[in-house]
């Protein structure tokens, strides 16, 4: 049974708030008059700033920001925007008493008494420094999990290349002694042209493949969709068994997307990977893309987006499998064939670029992947065109 009073709402005395106030410990509370100064300090500011309230009470609370800050007048920004709006946020360093740094996330909110007069503004601020810490070595990690799988790509590309390569090398020396045995003109002519095509072939070849292994740091720029699709093609062709054909089913155009080509290059090469891997003998694969407007249907989204889809006609994933594929480390392939990584790695960019992933699948048919990423500015494209 639920006593009478505990429906009510008993009125708490003032002091009662104090004393809440006061025992939090993790964030600073205190309050600032409409010019900046300090007027109330709490248990959680003497612990993250390491002044008592004796020593800051009546001083500017610009104390607590950088010199660098200070100069830059944010404090003063700060204080203009809390009063003009009601409310300001902010997160950077703030310096404590011992003169060390910390991360800070604060609040500045505008407090009015009954008449609606600004009688301060109250102040919360938390030391987030381990949070920002972690995000740091977050983007490290990925940064770094970018290139173990950029390696991994590699060395699953340059077998189907080494071929390749030799293929061309055979028909350069074998049109090379041919036209150096031949008397007819037109027969060296076109021999020379053999050359110079298988030549010519090498070095784009050389191209993607360096353009791909070259790209280090994320440099996100505007990408042509249709372009970063012929080069990764161009990479894949020589790695898939002939008995898999790849299909392509792509508009004449497509607008740009804003992203870091070499990642988006990688994810692609990562979900045509999968599809190869999947099928047992021959099948196909089945690449396009196309633009699409969403209203929530996928994650949520909305706008305009450029879909790239790759389907493939092998084993499907069982219904069990099909909720971890996206997990780091997960894999069913045996060991040397898999790290488990691709996906994950393509969800994590899939996320970042304010896009999405989905999957759908069915066992023994096949599998198809979406991975949706934001269009660009329309009216920023047709400047590019022009
Ligand atoms: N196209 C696909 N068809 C069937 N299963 C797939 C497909 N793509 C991914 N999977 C499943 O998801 C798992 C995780 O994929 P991924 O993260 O790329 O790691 P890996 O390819 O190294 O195993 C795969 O081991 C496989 O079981
Ligand atoms: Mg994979």
């Amino acid at each position: 049974m639920v006593s009478a009073d505990c429906l009510d709402h008993p009125v708490i005395p003032a002091h009662r708030y104090e004393q809440l106030v006061q025992s939090v410990v993790d964030y600073a509370i205190y309050m600032l008059d409409p010019d900046g100064r300090v007027v109330s300090w709490n248990a959680g500011a003497e612990r993250i700033k390491g002044y008592r309230a004796d020593e800051v009470i009546g001083r500017h609370f610009s104390l607590f920001f950088t010199p660098q800050d200070c100069a830059e007048g944010r404090p003063e920004r700060l204080l203009r925007q809390a009063l003009e709006q009601g409310v300001a946020q902010d997160e950077g360093w703030r310096v404590r008493k011992d003169g060390s740094q910390f991360w800070a996330m604060a609040a500045l909110d505008v407090i009015r008494d009954d008449l609606g007069q600004i009688v301060g503004l109250a102040k919360v601020t938390r030391d987030i420094t381990d949070r920002r810490d972690s995000a740091l070595q977050l983007d490290a990690v990925r940064a770094q999990l970018f290139q173990a799988q950029k390696l991994e790509a590699l060395g699953q590309l340059t077998g189907g290349l080494a071929h390749d390569f030799n293929n061309m090398l055979t028909i350069i020396l074998s049109s090379a002694r041919l036209a150096m045995n031949a008397q007819d003109p037109a027969r060296i002519q076109r021999m020379l042209q053999h050359i110079v095509d298988a030549g010519q072939r090498g070095t784009e070849l050389t191209q993607q493949l360096l353009s791909f292994a070259r790209h280090r740091k994320l440099d996100v720029s505007r990408v042509a969709p249709l372009e970063l699709i012929a080069a990764t093609r161009g990479l894949l062709e020589h790695s898939l068994p002939s008995d898999i054909d790849l299909e392509h089913h792509l508009p004449s155009t497509l607008p740009s997307i804003e992203v870091d080509a070499g990642q988006l290059q990688m994810v692609l090469l990562n979900l045509l990977f999968n599809a190869r891997d999947a099928i047992p003998g021959s099948g196909q694969i089945r690449m396009a893309a196309e633009v699409v407007e969403l209203v929530g249907e996928v994650e949520g989204l909305h706008g305009s987006f450029v879909c790239f889809e790759v389907q493939d006609s092998g084993s499907g994933i069982a219904p069990d499998v099909l909720p971890r594929i996206f997990e780091p480390f997960f894999t069913t392939k045996a060991f040397g064939k898999g790290t488990g990584l691709g996906l994950s790695q393509v969800y994590g960019f899939a996320k970042q670029s304010n896009g999405a992933i989905s999957v759908d699948s069915v066992l023994g048919k096949g599998t198809c992947m979406r991975l949706y990423l934001p269009t660009s500015d329309p009216q920023a494209d047709r400047q590019l065109d022009r």
